[in-house]
């Protein structure tokens, strides 16, 4: 086993989609994944373009995205190491639903379809793993798409902020939004900067979050309490 294929093991490994590979297929499954450096800003996937590969997000974070044509942008998730995307493409043969863009440096590991397919086969489980990847997503578009046509932008930053925090705390422990600037939170609620700013710094005036530099702390017991007054 050569050098290259023995380091990526381990980012396979921590992959969710691939935990249930044995040690021998993560072996087999290494040999033909290509693997890519890109720098923050790049255009990893465009809307629109045909391409079926998967993209296995091993350090750093993506956004996933849309733009409107007056350049409006949605942003529909971010994606943290280790993740996967590409997915869609390769299993319906449709062109990309949405643009990915490195948010960091990021590393990736690549895989076409057939190694995808051969992947399947060596543990049918990774389907299962992968169906239920885009049921979850499909979950979360669902509440992104109730929040647009049912709450107006405020309620929108408050979840967007209570959703982030959530996550941070169920990860790492410490409620805290980083590596977020209020563009990137208003394009996920659907708004304008401004809009953003105005609630965070009314949330902060409130005590419900404190700003620490580029970081956004965060009471979730009083957050909820807002949204749930709203
Ligand atoms: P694909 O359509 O091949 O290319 C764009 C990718 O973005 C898509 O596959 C998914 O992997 C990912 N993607 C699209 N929509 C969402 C979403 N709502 N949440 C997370 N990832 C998404």
């Amino acid at each position: 086993m050569g050098t290259v294929t023995k380091d990526i093991i381990p980012k396979l490994r921590a992959v969710p989609i691939f935990a249930d590979l044995g040690t021998g297929d993560l072996e087999s499954l290494s040999s033909f994944v290509g693997y890519k450096q890109l720098p923050k800003g790049t255009f990893i996937l465009t809307q629109h373009e045909r391409g079926s590969t998967l993209y296995l997000l091993v350090s750093g974070r993506v956004k996933v995205s849309l733009t409107s044509p007056d350049g409006k942008e949605l942003a529909l998730n971010y994606l943290d190491s280790p993740s996967h995307f590409g997915e869609m493409s390769l299993v319906d043969s449709e062109p990309r639903s949405a643009d990915v863009i490195a948010c960091t440096d990021v590393e990736l590991l690549t895989l076409d379809a057939k190694d995808l397919s051969r992947a399947v086969q060596l543990q049918p489980r990774l389907a299962l793993s992968l169906i239920a990847t885009l049921s979850r997503r499909l979950r979360q578009t669902i509440e992104r798409l109730q929040e647009l046509a049912f709450h107006d932008a405020t309620h929108r930053v408050m979840r967007v902020l209570l959703n982030i925090a959530t996550a941070a705390y169920e990860t790492r422990g410490v409620p805290v939004i980083a590596g977020f600037t209020h563009y990137e939170i208003a394009t996920v609620a659907g708004t304008s900067r401004e809009t953003a700013s105005r609630v965070i710094s009314q949330l902060a005036k409130e005590q419900v979050l404190a700003t620490r530099g580029r970081r956004i702390v965060v009471d979730l017991v009083r957050l909820r309490d807002r949204l749930e007054r709203e």
